[in-house]
């Protein structure tokens, strides 16, 4: 991680704050901003001096090429607040070099780690007060790159916005979640994109998940695209399967994001004993074990969804639910991730990050 220091980051604080007006006990995930955002410009093959100014809308080219080509990537963070009112984030090195690959991918200049570094302790310094104290409470800050050189030919663009904005956020599905195995839509193709935090791999899955919501799913499980036999992702969360003892998740490819929730539930339930196996998973084998009474979880994973567990699972029109359990592996490794993010347990992996 780069100590270095940006010392031209200009900061244009806002005239007036605007957390008097949010209701922190009834928070809709990522529908409240801060009061300030990081916003980098990259021009002339380099990315400019930075600044921090009030959150506010952007003004684009209407035909700036995010709008046409979707040359857009993200990613998704928490900073957590402890008792003793230090904040921290979980992991930020991952975020850093996983938007970097998918900016790569994406035909989208690299960002210099010194500036995200920076930017991003600075702008929570900045809004610190928005990070609110409580197991469930931390806040959202979603780094982003778009495209703006205006311009509707079909090749990348010369010109970027880097911007980091934060949102206060509580959990992202209210509890359990029913979801879907795909069988006809695809999320993602071997040779693709689908490992990038790219806006499109979203934009893609909208449609399908709206046709599963409208059956009673809130999710999709998706799965290999060639054959749809093998279970790969869900939208927003990569996923887990207890088959008697053991954990089972699929492999990272091309075609998966390589959450950084995901491999560190892999690392904690090593360290919980838990067997871990990381190896292709089909549909049929899910089947097969449900029919046994071996299916005992599944359960996903992610920066907004943390670890939400499955409730039931429909496949070609037939749902199956979940057994109960009291001590679910979902449970133990959500409480011991939390244990490491809210700086309540120890972090035997130096994951924290003291902001
Ligand atoms: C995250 O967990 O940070 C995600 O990116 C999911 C998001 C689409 C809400």
């Amino acid at each position: 991680m780069s100590k270095d220091t940006i010392s031209e980051l200009k900061i244009e604080k806002t005239a007036k704050s605007k957390i008097g007006e949010v209701d922190f006990e009834n928070l809709k995930f990522g529908s409240v901003f801060t009061d300030h955002m990081f916003v980098c410009d990259y021009k002339d093959g380099a990315w400019q001096t930075p600044e921090i100014v009030a959150y506010q809308p952007l003004t684009l080219d209407p035909s700036a090429r995010v709008f046409h080509y979707g040359q857009a990537v993200f990613e998704g963070m928490k900073a957590y607040r402890d008792e003793d009112d230090q904040i921290w984030l979980f992991r930020p090195d991952e975020n850093f070099h996983r938007i970097n690959k998918s900016s790569a991918r994406l035909a989208i200049p690299e960002f210099p780690e010194n500036y995200f570094y920076e930017g991003l302790t600075t702008l929570l310094k900045l809004d610190s007060a928005w990070i609110r104290k409580g197991e469930g409470n931390s806040l959202y800050i979603r780094p982003f790159v778009i495209a703006t050189e205006s311009g509707v030919m079909a090749s990348p663009s010369s010109e970027y916005k880097f911007i980091i904005i934060c949102s206060p956020a509580q959990s992202y599905y209210g509890g359990k979640v029913k979801v879907k195995i795909a069988d006809h839509y695809s999320r993602a193709a071997s040779g693709g994109f689908g490992f990038a935090k790219a806006a499109g791999n979203y934009a893609g899955q909208f449609y399908p998940t709206r046709l599963a919501n409208e059956e009673g799913y809130q999710q999709v499980i998706w799965t290999d695209a060639n054959t749809h036999e093998y279970l790969e992702e869900a939208g927003t969360m990569n996923v887990f399967f207890r088959i008697g003892d053991k954990l089972i998740t699929c492999p990272t490819s091309d075609r998966i994001l390589d959450g950084v929730t995901r491999k560190s539930v892999i690392a904690i339930a090593e360290k919980l004993g838990i067997t871990v196996e990381v190896r292709p998973i089909k549909v049929s084998e899910l089947l097969e074990a449900s029919k046994n009474g071996m299916l005992k979880e599944i359960f996903g994973s992610g920066t907004a969804a943390v670890i939400t567990e499955i409730s039931s699972f429909g496949y070609k029109g037939q749902d199956t639910d979940l057994p109960v359990l009291e001590d679910s592996y979902a449970s133990k490794i959500k409480k011991s991730i939390i244990g490491i993010q809210y700086n309540k347990s120890e972090d035997p992996f130096g994951w924290r990050y003291k902001v």
